[in-house]
């Protein structure tokens, strides 16, 4: 991993390599945890254009970021998607692209995505199973989903991971369908514990589930946990001699979830956000809108920064203020 002198650091010492963009909010599958009635359009939504996208990504990559994660919403409903891929990837700087989708389009097109500069994605997948997958996304796509990981793979991506949201009562049960997929597959599956948003908090409360059950299912399998490297991200990640394949577990009710942040979130409408979880948004528009901005929105970033928290608040019950994830990008 690149390590560079880095104008991002936080008063808690963390630095800030990583930001994370939204560049949409709609999403056309409706998750029962996130959009369980569907993505709902309030007025006309005027999302970050493509020169805004531009000027925002240069300023942080002279801050000093190097990877930027296009998240949504779901991203690829945007037409001009591999535009925006061109573009950020050949900003100077940045030299990790990667995605988070929910993979309706990843069969088509991961191939178009690739010679645009994309190299690394997330698919969400909570259910191998295809009935349940349909129950809980409200589509039917499980196959085609799996079959664009496939083309992912022969495409050449660097990683490809798959989150699953473990939800009581609902996938707890489901690791084996995952470690037989990862058995011969050179992709890394995650667990992530449901996290309360400002919608989700009767769902959350029947269906949360520690991720604590899949690591000692883990350990008594043989599986080992990895070292984490400095800069590594949430995910606690472990890995098996028989396996291609790894599995990750990323809890953020955990202790010590927020030492490690690395990253920064930009919502699809331009304000930055501190934390996923955090009270503030700062509006960042007003100063994307010619080249001339740059230092200035690079100076209202860094002082900003001044106020970033050492921890989220989630175990309080304070979600800050999104209503669900599709709002802010995961
Ligand atoms: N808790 C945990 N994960 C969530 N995601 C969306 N909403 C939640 C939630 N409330 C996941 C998606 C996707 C990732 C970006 O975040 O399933 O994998
Ligand atoms: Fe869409 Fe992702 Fe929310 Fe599911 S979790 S509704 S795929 S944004």
């Amino acid at each position: 991993m690149k390590q560079e002198p880095i104008n991002l650091v936080d008063k808690h010492d963390r630095r800030f390599p990583y930001l994370r963009l939204s560049i949409t909010d709609i999403c056309n599958f409706r998750c029962e945890y996130c959009l369980p009635d569907g993505y709902q359009c309030s007025s006309k939504p005027k999302f970050l254009t493509r020169d805004e996208i531009q000027r925002l990504v240069t300023a942080f990559a002279g801050l000093g970021v190097w990877k930027i994660r296009l998240t949504g919403g779901e991203p690829s409903v945007r037409r001009d998607f591999s535009d925006i891929i061109d573009l950020v990837s050949h900003t100077p700087g940045i030299e990790t692209m990667a995605f988070t989708t929910n993979g309706y389009r990843l069969r088509d097109n991961a191939q178009i995505w690739y010679e645009a500069g994309m190299r690394n994605l997330n698919v969400s997948i909570d259910s191998l199973n295809r009935e349940l997958f349909h129950k809980i996304t409200g589509h039917d796509r499980l196959p085609s989903i799996l079959a664009g990981i496939e083309k992912s793979l022969e495409v050449g991506y660097d990683s490809v991971k798959v989150n699953v949201v473990l939800l009581k009562g609902i996938n707890e049960n489901s690791l084996n369908d995952y470690l037989d997929y990862v058995k011969g597959r050179p992709v890394t599956v995650r667990f992530i514990e449901l996290m309360q948003t400002g919608d989700n908090l009767d769902y959350f409360r029947k269906r949360h589930l520690s991720a604590e059950v899949i690591r000692s299912r883990l350990v008594e399998l043989g599986w080992i946990e990895n070292i984490r490297v400095n800069g590594a991200g949430p995910a606690v990640n472990f890995t098996h001699p028989d396996y291609l394949g790894a599995i990750g577990l990323i809890a953020p009710y955990s202790k010590d979830f927020c030492a490690g942040c690395n990253r920064l979130r930009i919502t699809s409408t331009g304000d930055l956000r501190l934390c996923l979880f955090g009270n503030i948004g700062i509006p960042l528009r007003d100063l994307l809108q010619s080249d001339d901005q740059k230092q200035a929105l690079q100076q209202r970033v860094m002082k900003q920064l001044n106020y970033k928290k050492s921890s989220h608040f989630l175990a309080q019950g304070e979600t800050g203020l999104i209503p669900n994830l599709s709002s802010t990008g995961g």
